[in-house]
This record gives structure tokens, C-alpha cells and sequence, in this order.
């Protein structure tokens, strides 16, 4: 029987890459103005909120990642692909923990506040301040945009391992009752 990652992981995998799918386009369209006026708001809201969520569901995937080791890849998985899977995750991790804080960041340095859902407001860690806005602004958008990039990579893998025979979508799939 093929190794799996374990329940709680394919858990927190799967809503962070919903949750991450839909930041990138929410965001896409906040920032090309493409939804109409009255929803901007409520978008917004659920951005933040949501950015928010996958930051704290983030950090609980990385204390799993590093007390556990993840299972084993098929031994005939080469060297290269193996090392790339494991830098492609690392880059996954640091990607999605910054970009909620670069989110933060530059809002605050607009001079807007940051509110959960509109329901917590989130303390000040930087002033009103344009320069420091326009940086992490651009950093949100281009680790945002490599975000994208990276993820059509992720996928790609597992497709070309499935059709090479190697299974690795299960790896992420539940067990099914006997
Ligand atoms: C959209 C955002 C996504 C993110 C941020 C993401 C992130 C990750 C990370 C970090 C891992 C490594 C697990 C670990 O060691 O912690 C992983 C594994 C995996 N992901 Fe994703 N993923 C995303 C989307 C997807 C999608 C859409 C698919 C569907 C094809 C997918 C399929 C898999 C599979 C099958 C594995 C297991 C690979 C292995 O065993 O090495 N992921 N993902
Ligand atoms: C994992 C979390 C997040 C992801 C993947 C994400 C992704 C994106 C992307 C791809 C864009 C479009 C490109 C851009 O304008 O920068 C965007 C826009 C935006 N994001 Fe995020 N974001 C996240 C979290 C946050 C958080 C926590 C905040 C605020 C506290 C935030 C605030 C914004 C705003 C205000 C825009 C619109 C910018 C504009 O109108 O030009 N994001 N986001």
C-alpha cells in the first residue's frame, strides 16, 4: 500500500490550496477593478480575512512539517526530481507564510486599518508611510504572481508522475473504508 501523508496534512493541504487559488484571483481582481463597485468592499474583506486564515493554518502546517517526515517518494523517483519537490515545497511554505504578511504590511502603510472579516482589527506594526508601502506592495505582487507560477509547476509534477506510473495524488488522498 502506498505511504500517505497523514490526515490532518491532506486536511490543512487541501484548504490552503482552495483558500490560496482564491486569493490569487480575488486579488487579481481587486487589483484590475474588475468586480463591480458595490462587491469591491466585500471582496476585500473576504481577501484580508481569508489571507489572514491561511497565515495561522500555514504556521500549524509548518510545526506538522517539522515534527513529522513526509512519506517516502516512490524509489523510482530520480535524485533531481526529488530534490526539486523538496525545494519547490520549501519555496511553497516561505511563499504562502510572507504573502499574508507583505498583505498586512502594505495596507497598513496606505494608512488602512487590517480587520479579520471585519471583525478584529489587527494592531499596527507599521505607520502610514509611502515608501514602505510601495515596497511591500511590489512584494506582494510579485511573490504573488511567482506564487502562481509555482503552483502551476506543483501540479504539472504530479500530473507527469501519474502518467509515468508513479502515484502521487493518493498521497494526498484519504484512505478508503473497508
Ligand atoms: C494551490 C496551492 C497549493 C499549495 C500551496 C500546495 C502545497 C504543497 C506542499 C507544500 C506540499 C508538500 C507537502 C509537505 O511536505 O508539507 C504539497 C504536496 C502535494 N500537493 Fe500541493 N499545493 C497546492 C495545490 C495543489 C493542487 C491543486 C494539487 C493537485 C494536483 C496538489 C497536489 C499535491 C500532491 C499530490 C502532493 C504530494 C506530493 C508528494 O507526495 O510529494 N497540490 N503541496
Ligand atoms: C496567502 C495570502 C495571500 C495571497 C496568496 C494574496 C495574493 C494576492 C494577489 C495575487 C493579489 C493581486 C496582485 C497584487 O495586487 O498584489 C493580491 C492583491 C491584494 N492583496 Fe493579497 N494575498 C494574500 C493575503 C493578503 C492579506 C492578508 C492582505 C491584507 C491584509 C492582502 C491585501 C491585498 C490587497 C489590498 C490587494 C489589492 C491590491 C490592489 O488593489 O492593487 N492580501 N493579493
Amino acid at each position: 500500500m502506498e505511504p500517505r501523508y497523514r490526515t490532518i496534512v491532506q486536511i490543512l493541504h487541501w484548504l490552503i490550496a482552495l483558500a490560496v487559488i482564491e486569493l490569487i484571483l480575488a486579488g487579481l481582481i481587486l487589483k484590475y477593478d474588475l468586480a463591480p463597485k458595490p462587491l469591491r468592499p466585500v471582496l476585500f474583506m473576504l481577501h484580508v480575512g481569508t489571507g489572514l486564515t491561511v497565515l495561522v493554518l500555514m504556521i500549524a502546517r509548518l510545526g506538522l512539517r517539522l515534527i513529522h517526515r513526509p512519506p517516502p517518494l516512490p524509489a523510482t523517483v530520480p535524485g533531481h526530481e526529488r530534490l526539486a519537490s523538496t525545494v519547490a515545497h520549501w519555496l511553497f511554505y516561505a511563499m504562502v507564510l510572507t504573502m499574508p504578511v507583505f498583505g498586512v504590511l502594505f495596507v497598513q502603510a496606505h494608512g488602512h486599518k487590517v480587520v479579520w472579516f471585519g471583525l478584529v482589527t489587527l494592531p499596527l506594526f507599521v505607520g502610514k508611510n509611502a515608501a514602505i508601502g510601495t515596497l511591500f506592495y511590489a512584494l506582494h505582487f510579485y511573490v504573488g504572481l511567482s506564487l502562481l507560477a509555482l503552483i502551476v509547476l506543483h501540479v504539472s509534477a504530479v500530473i507527469r508522475h501519474e502518467k509515468r506510473g508513479e502515484r502521487m495524488l493518493i498521497r494526498m488522498m484519504p484512505r478508503r473504508q473497508r
